[in-house]
């Protein structure tokens, strides 16, 4: 199963969703290959933002060896599963799908826990702290969820 992560910038949430999921995928032995990307080029080649990678550090993660890339549209052919962190980004990576039925392979995260009151992870590149520790619980909140659907459905 490959799976991908895509925001704006990937230097971030995406970065950081790929290290919860990598972590949990190890945890449980499961064949899952993760990966990140942005829809924008602003920040490619960059580790994640400090900020990040402390908030992963403090939850016992690395994501120190993470590089930021531009999502592409053959990502739609070398992915299961892409999963965008807001509908900003998902309008954006579903405009490069290569045929519409490949479109439906991109979801918006949170529609994981469809009861979680944010269908959005916010952006926490303007904002402080308190910001990357919300984004670092809504994304261990449903990448649990994939790792129990992984684990009952392969
Ligand atoms: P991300 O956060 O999309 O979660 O990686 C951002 C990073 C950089 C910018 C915006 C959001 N930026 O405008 O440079």
């Amino acid at each position: 199963m490959n799976i991908l992560m895509v925001c704006l910038g990937n230097i971030c949430r995406s970065p950081m969703a790929e290290g919860v999921l990598r972590h949990m995928a190890t945890e449980h032995g499961l064949p899952v290959r993760t990966d990140s990307a942005g829809t924008s080029h602003y920040h490619v080649g960059e580790a994640p933002d400090r900020r990040a990678t402390a908030s992963m550090r403090r939850h016992g993660i690395d994501i120190s060896d993470l590089r930021a890339r531009q999502f592409v549209a053959d990502d739609f052919h070398r992915f299961d599963l892409i999963l965008a962190m807001d509908e900003s980004n998902l309008a954006n990576i579903r405009a490069l799908a290569p045929h519409p039925e490949l479109a439906a392979k991109a979801r918006l995260i949170m529609d994981l826990v469809p009861e979680h009151a944010l269908r959005s992870v916010p952006d926490p590149y303007y904002g402080g702290d308190e910001g990357f520790e919300q984004v670092y619980a809504m994304l261990t909140e449903a990448c649990a969820v994939l790792i129990k659907d992984l684990r009952t459905h392969g």
